[in-house]
């Protein structure tokens, strides 16, 4: 019966598109700056977004090098009075090619609104996959993956960052464009406050009591019976696919024509939960290296990217990642293997890496309230 329901609450929800703000050009003061300081550079293309600027740059002659232009970064900052560590460089695609690109903080800042980023997926896995936005790129236009080829994820970012209100938005995509019998979603709340207004959703389970239970999140002191227990999920299913000579959850689904829903498990704070609850580690340590082609997907956040917590295997096995804020750049190495995290804006600001490697693009993350997540649960209860 849930199935038949019309999805899409958040289309309802105010504001489909986003707003860009005003503002003055700044690309001749930057050709200025560079050529003051010895670097011939030239703005070929401003974009101007929700949150930054971004200026697509070339450089002159064989005598300029990135290396110059990244080493005047600080400066740059400072000079356009938005802070030396604010600027950010990175690279784009241009004119069928990829350019470098200088992106600089706008004064004023618009909100992304939910209603334009959580409906713009499909919600078709036969067709697209587990698609779902993450946010909206640097110009404003949506930003989605497809969860069931990109790994298992990691979310790190300073406190304040937006990791929570990120999850949540992650969360809503998947159950407002899937219904449980293609996605369910379970979440693991050590805080206890930030995810408990999906408490009733059908799309949500706990298990590791016999019986799935609906519409429950998980407490840190459940983590390790809900992980036990998609470890002996993600078995039973992998003999099940090898009764019918499928290689894995998407082969299986189309030979059988079956209702096997992808997982998705949402563990917030991972790296508190794991002191707190050692035993947590090693079922999530298999479920990382082996459960993706079960359907089963992690998305781990933590406020603490430190070489510690962030280690070895599971590391290795969380290939697609996200970083919000960092405090400094040694933090965004141990996320993205690079620089960069330490200079975004904050509030839902994302550098967004897939597990091929390339550079990472940057994103920003919708807002959902609460109140937001509560309207949607209940409008899904009442349909
Ligand atoms: N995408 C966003 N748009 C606008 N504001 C945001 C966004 N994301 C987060 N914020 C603001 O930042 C605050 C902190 O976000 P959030 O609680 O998600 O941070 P966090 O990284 O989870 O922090 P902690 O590590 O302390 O749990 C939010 O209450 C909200 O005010
Ligand atoms: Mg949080």
């Amino acid at each position: 019966m849930f199935k038949e329901m019309e999805r899409r609450y958040f289309r309802g929800l105010g504001g489909d598109s986003v707003s860009v703000p005003s503002g003055s050009d700044r690309g001749e003061r930057i050709e200025g700056f560079f050529a003051e300081n010895g670097v011939s550079l030239r703005v070929d293309g401003v974009e101007r977004g929700p949150v930054v600027t971004k200026y697509v740059v070339s450089l002159g002659s064989d005598r300029d090098h990135v290396a110059r232009v990244e080493n005047l970064r600080r400066d740059l900052g400072i000079r356009l009075g938005v802070g030396a560590g604010r600027v950010y460089i990175g690279e784009t695609p241009w004119k069928g090619g990829v350019s470098l690109a200088i992106e600089v903080p706008n004064a004023e800042r618009a909100g992304v609104p939910a209603g334009a980023v959580i409906p713009v997926v499909s919600g078709d896995i036969a067709r697209d996959g587990l698609r779902v936005c993450l946010g909206v790129d640097t110009s404003g236009r949506p930003y989605s993956v497809d969860l069931s080829v990109a790994p298992h994820v990691l979310v790190a970012g300073q406190s304040g960052s937006g990791k929570s209100v990120f999850l949540n938005s992650l969360i809503c995509g998947l159950l407002d464009n899937y219904g449980p019998g293609d996605c369910e979603v379970s979440v693991v709340d050590p805080k206890g406050t930030e995810f408990i207004s999906f408490s009733g959703h059908p799309g949500v389970v706990r298990y590791g009591w016999g019986i799935p239970e609906e519409g429950a999140v998980v407490k840190s002191e459940e983590a390790a019976a809900h992980l036990e227990a998609l470890v002996r999920i993600m078995r039973s299913r992998m003999a099940a696919f090898a009764g019918v000579g499928a290689g894995n959850i998407r082969e299986y689904r189309e030979m059988t024509g079956g209702s096997m829903p992808y997982h998705v498990a949402v563990v917030d704070e991972f790296y508190d939960l794991l002191v707190n609850y050692p035993e947590a580690e090693g079922p999530m340590g298999i479920l990382a290296a082996k459960a993706r082609s079960a359907g089963i997907h992690l998305v781990l956040a933590t406020q603490r990217p430190s070489a510690d917590v962030v280690r070895g295997a599971l590391k290795a096995n969380l290939s697609t990642r996200i970083a919000l804020k960092v405090a400094s750049r040694t933090d965004s190495q141990v996320i993205l293997d690079r620089g960069g995290a330490e200079t975004l804006c904050g509030r839902g600001d994302m550098l967004y890496m897939g597990p091929d490697g390339d550079a990472p693009v940057r994103l920003h993350g919708c807002y959902v309230s609460n109140a937001d997540i509560k309207g949607f649960v209940a409008s899904c209860a009442g349909r």
